[in-house]
């Protein structure tokens, strides 16, 4: 993909897509659930469609239709064996939800996934599930996929663990279903928290306190609608792009400001950006908003501690828009980033370089420079949606051209993309 500097503003409205994190638990509680679970504005993204696959092997019947899926749920022990290798693709949520999901099945499976997935740690699940009772082995003795899993009764444990990772909290909690006492997490600082809202929604116990989630075993979840809202990790790349570009004017409609992921909104706003969270809604189980984004004066500011859990998959665009503010931006705690898609700190440190940006790698995150003019370059998206879309809006404030080798990875997340850009540049 080729993108060349923007020489006039955003401007117009958009419907974002559907929000990954919350269609993937979508297809997960409702097939666990009694009866048909109606998702609308599912996200059609790689990733969920995985999520689908698996359910799909395990005998669940997912129907599709232009502005709905239906999942015939078939209660909480009613997943069959599934007649082969589940895999996840480039889904590191697939694989780590639905391995707490698998630990307590009355059968054995084995799941994989692409070669990015291959690469991704899977002791922070493999330990607290263990710690249950769970027999899951990583097959090749590397911490990674592809994992065996033996399902059973489980155990309830309380596990406190040593990331803020909404992956493993929600794994321990499905597996948490199928424990013999009461299942709880304690994290660090709370990360985004769809599990708990739609488990509770369905009609499962669970109860927050501080950063510790507990779930009572057994429930019985009933099948439910569900609106998905408008993913924030997709319209942050927007977000970003109307801030940066002069005279912009956008309006994103129906997002999810969850505050467990709505961090960019409050980073942004505290570089000066022109943010008006308007019509708030909620959706079922999730708050909803539009957001009015102009075009504004930024500056750098101190990217730290509980905040991060709440924009962790916006850092990447987030260090686009402090290599075009003026003064320093600091990013600390983020150390999880290395583990993601790609290494998205150290590629998002190398590539801005590349572009011009004063910028240095720390080890736990980035010390930027801001305001220094950046130029176009070939960026290769290492397939990591994230990458992709984050240096094609750093393309748009670069001078010349840059180009976004295999930029097909976008349809992990948010597959109308580059659609999307042309419509609000066009405008
Ligand atoms: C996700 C949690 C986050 C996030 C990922 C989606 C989820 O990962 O980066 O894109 O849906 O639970 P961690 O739990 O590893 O922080």
């Amino acid at each position: 993909m080729k993108i060349s500097k923007l020489t006039k503003p955003l401007c117009g409205e958009l419907n974002i897509p559907g929000d990954k994190s919350i269609s993937h638990r979508a297809v997960m509680l409702g097939s666990l659930a009694e009866g048909d679970t109606e998702v609308s504005d599912f996200l059609e993204g790689a990733d969920c469609l995985s999520t689908i696959d698996c359910f799909r092997k395990m005998g669940i019947e997912i129907e599709k239709t232009c502005e709905k899926i239906i999942v015939h749920g078939k209660g909480l022990r009613g997943l069959k064996k599934p007649y082969e290798t589940l895999n996840c693709g480039n889904s590191g949520t697939t694989t780590r939800l639905i391995s707490g999901i698998l630990s307590g099945q009355a059968f054995q499976s084995t799941l994989t996934g692409d070669l990015s997935v291959q690469k991704r740690p899977m002791n922070r699940i493999i330990r607290p599930l263990t710690l249950m009772d769970a027999n899951i082995k990583s097959i090749h003795s590397n911490d990674c996929v592809p994992l065996a899993i033996i399902g059973g009764q489980l155990h309830g444990i309380h596990y406190h663990s040593p990331i803020a990772s909404a992956q493993v909290k929600s794994s321990i909690l499905l597996a948490g279903l199928y424990a013999d006492s009461p299942t709880s997490v304690t994290e660090p600082y709370i990360s985004r928290n769809h599990t708990e809202r739609m488990l509770s929604y369905f009609g499962g116990d669970v109860s927050t306190s501080g950063t510790t989630v507990t779930v009572l075993p057994d429930p019985c979840l009933k099948g439910q609608k569900i609106a998905v809202p408008g993913d924030i990790s997709s319209a942050a790349y927007f977000i970003v792009a109307a801030l940066m570009i002069p005279e912009s004017e956008i309006l994103l409609k129906n997002v999810g400001i969850n505050p467990t992921r709505s961090g960019i909104l409050d980073v942004c706003k505290a570089m000066g950006g022109n943010i008006e969270i308007i019509n708030q809604r909620t959706n079922g189980c999730e708050p909803t908003a539009d957001l009015l984004v102009k075009a504004s004066d930024l500056h750098g500011i101190v990217i730290e501690g509980k905040i991060i859990p709440t924009l962790i998959d916006e850092i990447p665009v987030i260090a686009v828009l402090a290599s075009y503010a003026l003064g320093t931006t600091v990013i600390k705690d983020a150390r999880e980033l290395k583990v993601k898609e790609s290494n998205r700190l150290d590629i998002m440190v190398n590539e801005l370089k590349a572009m011009g940006a004063d910028i240095t790698g720390t080890d736990d995150g980035m010390i930027i420079h801001g305001g220094k003019p950046l130029n176009g370059a070939v960026i290769d998206s290492r397939l990591d949606h994230r990458i992709a879309m984050a240096f094609s809006i750093a393309g748009l404030v670069s001078s010349g051209e840059t180009t976004i080798k295999r930029s097909e990875c976008v349809d992990i997340s948010y597959p109308g993309f580059y659609k999307d850009l042309e419509v609000l540049s066009q405008n």
